[in-house]
């Protein structure tokens, strides 16, 4: 600083330069990165020619602008709702032209509806971004970054920031169990499969930590045989689908071990294991106790459940989305995204592995 106001700049441009350092410091929140599908997805889809999008009503009913933005929600998804906590703005999405300059350094959003672990999940929604591109725009990111602030600083921008990543749930709705006597299930037996998609996975982790991430969050599976969708198509009397509910029993836990040994690997907690599963769990199980009038029905929806087919302004449509645990047949209400993100932020040790955000935030601040 003291270099910088020599007698050789004008004592304006000093002023200037103190001004824009003070105002970047104040909002330097950390930059935040989000990759996955639907349920973390802000609006990538809307540039794309798929069938997996949500940009028309009554998506966005309560977001701020009461439009739909390409959220999956009657309001915010789990991403802002964690951007909120970290003080910054919602990230844009990685394809939103508004990407440029400043906003940069808020981090962006990858996530695109209907991917999965594997390449072959989500075939049917056409063009989506697929993992493995969602880490080439990562990339591609970084470079525009390091044109912005130069690489030392893009470097340290990607270092200290937060990262979520949350895929699986495709790979089973939207390919396994897709269809009976589907492709994968005929190849795999549940336990083989699972056991290919935790290995596949591990290599996404792997990836994510050379390309610089060194704080990531990684969400299980919610109960995949508890929501609206699955009840309408597969339970007679409301209760979860075994058959579901035992593949994502089977792949939480294995995705926490592999997380473990990732750490382990690398001698320090980089990965967050998030045990979305059993917060789900807490809410289907009671939903009074957390405000829902029902965990089973959806908000926006038709058929059985409001499980069936899309939510469209032709569906039916709960008057208050605080009472619904699930927006529409597989997506949480922002009620819902709030009280998996506060889990994240201050949950025990049952829910957070090896513990909590804000356990992780305060000490990435001290250091
Ligand atoms: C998925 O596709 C990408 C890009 O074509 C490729 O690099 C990657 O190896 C594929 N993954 C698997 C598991 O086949
Ligand atoms: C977060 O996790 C820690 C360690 O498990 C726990 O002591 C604490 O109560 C949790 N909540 C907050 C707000 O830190």
């Amino acid at each position: 600083m003291a270099s910088t106001c020599s007698s050789l700049i004008s004592l304006a441009t000093c002023l200037v330069i103190l001004v824009n350092l003070l105002a970047h410091s104040a909002e330097a929140a950390r930059a935040f990165f989000v990759f996955g599908d639907s349920l973390v997805d802000n609006g990538n889809n809307n540039y794309l020619a798929t069938t997996a999008r949500a940009d028309s009503p009554p998506y966005g009913i309560d977001y701020p602008t009461h439009q739909p933005t390409g959220r999956f929600s009657n309001g915010l998804n789990i991403p802002d709702i964690i951007s909120e906590h970290l003080g910054a703005e919602s990230t844009l999405p990685y394809l939103s032209p508004a990407l440029r300059g400043q906003k940069l350094l808020v981090g962006s959003n990858f996530a695109s509806a209907g991917i999965g672990i594997l390449n072959d999940t989500g075939v049917q929604f056409a063009n989506i971004i697929r993992i493995s591109q969602q880490l080439e725009y990562f990339q591609q990111y970084q470079q525009r970054l390091s044109a912005l602030v130069g690489a030392a600083e893009a470097k340290r921008v990607v270092n200290q920031a937060l990262v979520l990543i949350t895929l699986g749930g495709n790979d089973f709705v939207n390919n396994y169990y897709l269809v009976p006597f589907s492709f994968r299930s005929r190849q795999f037996s549940l336990p083989d499969y699972v056991r290919y998609l935790i290995s596949e996975y591990k290599k996404i982790l792997m990836r994510i930590y050379e390309l610089g991430g060194r704080r990531v969050l990684v969400t299980g599976t919610g109960p995949l045989g508890c929501v609206p969708a699955e009840l309408a198509q597969r339970s007679r009397d409301g209760s979860c689908d075994p058959e579901l509910q035992r593949a994502s029993g089977l792949f939480n836990p294995q995705l926490e071990k592999a997380i473990n040994q990732l750490n382990s690997k690398y001698r320090s907690n980089v990965f967050i294991a998030a045990n979305t599963g059993k917060t789900h769990a807490d809410f289907i199980s009671n939903p009074q106790a957390f405000g829902f009038v029902t965990s089973k029905r959806a908000c926006c929806g038709q058929g059985p459940y409001n499980g069936l087919g899309l939510c469209t302004v032709a569906s039916n449509l709960c008057p208050n989305r605080n009472l619904y645990a699930f927006w529409d047949p597989f997506h949480p209400s922002e009620r819902a995204n709030r009280i998996i993100v506060s889990q994240f932020m201050t949950g025990s040790t049952e829910y957070m592995n090896p513990m909590n955000l804000s356990t992780i935030l305060a000490m990435d601040e001290s250091t």
